[in-house]
């Protein structure tokens, strides 16, 4: 199934009132934009992506979102109205999408699981929107004075995603161009005389529309970034190989260990554990365990980065010195960074690996021994 994602972020936001558009305005320290953004790049069942901006822009450069996904964004120019945006960014779905969604910028929270709701039935009932019940009693008010109490379980309020088949969000996009108005795409579809369906949506799924909810969200990231450091040494010895951020140089000794003994990678791997205080790689990885025998460490960074991705971080970059008299590793260290930014899910660019020797002192200067010092940053999820 080829499932594109419209994000409407082309509006002013006149309600909040500041000079920046308000998806551009940052939140647990990236640009509100970048929050659904990612979600929608990350998300395994979603196709492609298309962008709608003020006119005259280009992708901003977003932190935490991989520079090759954001290259593949395309982008529409917005237009005078919300549904203006989204028309510009439907005319350029990919011929063979079965279901578009839409969501607004305005929504930072979207989960992955409302994402999978909505594709759902959107695909089986070929028009559905993420709502939610009302929580309290709905009066109809004129002029200070209450109409009519509408009971609150026929009452729901409408979040995005929006998700359509492609030809019917053609034809609601279509009732748009004829003139009908609508604050969101389900409006038009109804126009168009398509049953709408409602999946539960989220109540953090919150928009931002006012002062208020913007300090809300900033409230509720709190800090978004943790910093860990790592440092390892290992003894070397003749017999065995040299390797070195999962990369295996010539030399004529190497480092005694259990595993590979790659203080790069286990420096690394310390220092994001560290970041997220989830102790070290003594305990999650012990060399009791015969698992880890001879493990390639690599597998250990990849394993640390998964772990912290469960408590909701991701990787930001890796900073790396290794320490040794010999040999030069300057010609493999852009191969190392390939391997470790491989294994912590980030693009190399995040990755540094520098070489220092220690001038001859110490037993690393004296070449019995190869140390490492590491920092990493985490950032936490969207
Ligand atoms: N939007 C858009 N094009 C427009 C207007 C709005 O793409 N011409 C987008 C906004 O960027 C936002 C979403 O539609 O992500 C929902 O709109 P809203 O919350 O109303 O945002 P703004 O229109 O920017 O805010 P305001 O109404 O306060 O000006
Ligand atoms: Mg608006």
């Amino acid at each position: 199934m080829f499932v594109s994602a419209i994000i409407a972020a082309a509006g002013s936001g006149t309600r909040l009132g500041t000079a920046t558009p308000k998806q551009m305005l940052d939140i647990g320290g990236r640009p509100m934009l970048a929050h659904s953004l990612s979600t929608f790049l990350r998300h395994a069942r979603i196709s492609e992506v298309i962008l709608a901006m003020p006119p005259g822009s280009t992708v901003p450069a977003l932190a935490g979102i991989d520079p090759g996904k954001l290259a593949a964004v395309a982008i529409a120019s917005g237009g005078a109205r919300r549904q203006d945006s989204v028309a510009n960014a439907f005319d350029l779905v990919h011929p063979s999408a079965d279901v578009v969604l839409i969501h607004d910028a305005a929504r930072p929270f979207v989960s992955a699981a409302l994402i999978d709701r909505t594709i759902d039935a959107a695909m089986t009932q070929g028009a559905a929107i993420a709502a939610l019940q009302s929580r309290d009693t709905v009066k109809l008010v004129a002029d200070g004075v209450i109409h009519e109490t509408i009971p609150r379980d026929s009452v729901y309020l409408a979040q995005t995603p929006q998700g359509f088949r492609r030809e019917v969000l053609a034809a609601a996009v279509a009732q748009g161009r004829n003139g009908i108005e609508a604050t969101d795409e389900a409006g038009l579809a109804e126009h168009a005389g398509y049953h709408v369906h409602v999946v539960e949506g989220d109540p953090a799924n919150v928009k931002i529309t006012t002062r208020d909810d913007l300090d809300a969200a900033r409230q509720r990231l709190g800090s978004t970034e943790r910093v860990g450091t790592g440092y390892d040494l290992h003894r070397l010895v003749e017999g065995r190989p040299l390797v070195l951020g999962g990369v295996t140089l010539a030399f004529d000794r190497g480092q005694l260990a259990h595993s590979d003994g790659d203080v790069a990678c286990h420096a690394a791997t310390d220092a994001i554990l560290g970041a997220a205080c989830l102790g070290d790689i003594g305990r999650h990885f012990p060399d009791t365990d015969a698992r880890w025998k001879d493990a390639d460490s690599v597998e250990l960074l990849r394993e640390a980065a998964r772990l912290v991705g469960e408590q909701g971080y991701e990787v930001g970059n890796l900073d790396i010195t290794v320490i040794l008299e010999r040999p030069k590793i300057k010609d493999a260290i852009d191969g190392m960074r390939a391997r470790l930014a491989g294994a912590a899910g980030v693009d190399i660019s995040r990755v540094s690996i520098k070489g220092k020797t220690n001038e001859g002192m110490d037993a690393i200067g004296r070449g019995e021994a190869i140390a490492a010092h590491a920092v990493a940053l985490l950032r936490r999820r969207a």
